[in-house]
């Protein structure tokens, strides 16, 4: 992954609008020769972190969505490596669900690992988060939620990250699977959040991350 060249990219304008930059330029920028410049965005672009877009006597560059998430997960490292603990704040709303989160839940499998990994036993449910950010905690903070087979079904990996919820201890779980926006999580806590929180949905709250 070229974090530089995309870093260079977003300095230059390319977060916000599409940018008009040769390679040589850009070359001269990252101090490489502009056969390498031109690989790397060639390979920025298979990855989806830029689109490219030829024009008469150029080409136009724009970071797109997975470009930016990339640049914010280096950043929170960035943060917490200077600024120490905790690094973030998160606000946002609380959202609806399907009423599934109490079946998963309420696994023996799942149950376990959770006591294991956040010393508490999760009330049978999730609590669903519409952020007003991505949520994307440094790769180093998940604790892994191992997969298993139950009453025949099988049940997927997680990962789950230690956060506080308006104070009180929880947990982001996130399926290793999942289809979600970053931006929508799923929190597990010890008590029903929406009784000792007195939340209803569209209610604003507030994340840390432990
Ligand atoms: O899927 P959905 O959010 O509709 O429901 P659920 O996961 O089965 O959880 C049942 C209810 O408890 C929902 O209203 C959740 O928002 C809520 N809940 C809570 O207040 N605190 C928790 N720690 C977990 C769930």
């Amino acid at each position: 992954m070229h974090i530089e060249t995309l870093k260079r990219l977003a300095l230059l304008g390319g977060m916000h609008e599409q940018i008009a930059i040769s390679s040589s330029v850009l070359a001269s920028q990252l101090r490489t020769s502009p056969q390498t410049a031109a690989r790397r965005l060639s390979s920025l672009e298979e990855e989806g972190c830029i689109e490219r877009k030829k024009t008469g006597s150029g080409q136009k560059i724009r970071i797109t969505e997975p470009g930016r998430l990339l640049l914010q997960s280096e950043y929170q490292d960035y943060r917490s490596l200077f600024e120490g603990e905790p690094v973030a704040v998160l606000r946002g709303r609380v959202a609806g669900g399907l009423g599934e989160g109490q079946y998963y839940i309420s696994r023996e499998g799942y149950r376990k690992q959770f006591e294991q990994h956040f010393g508490f036993v999760p009330y049978a449910g999730t609590l669903n988060i519409k952020l007003d950010e991505p949520f994307v905690p440094a790769p180093k903070r998940a604790v892994r939620i191992e997969g298993f087979r139950d009453e025949g079904r099988t049940f997927g990996e997680c990962r789950g990250f230690r956060i506080r919820i308006n104070g009180i201890e929880a947990a982001v779980i996130r399926p290793d699977r999942s289809s979600y926006p970053q931006t929508l999580v799923e929190v597990i806590a010890p008590v029903k959040l929406r009784e000792v929180l007195q939340l209803a949905d569209g209610d604003a709250v507030e994340v840390t991350l432990e």
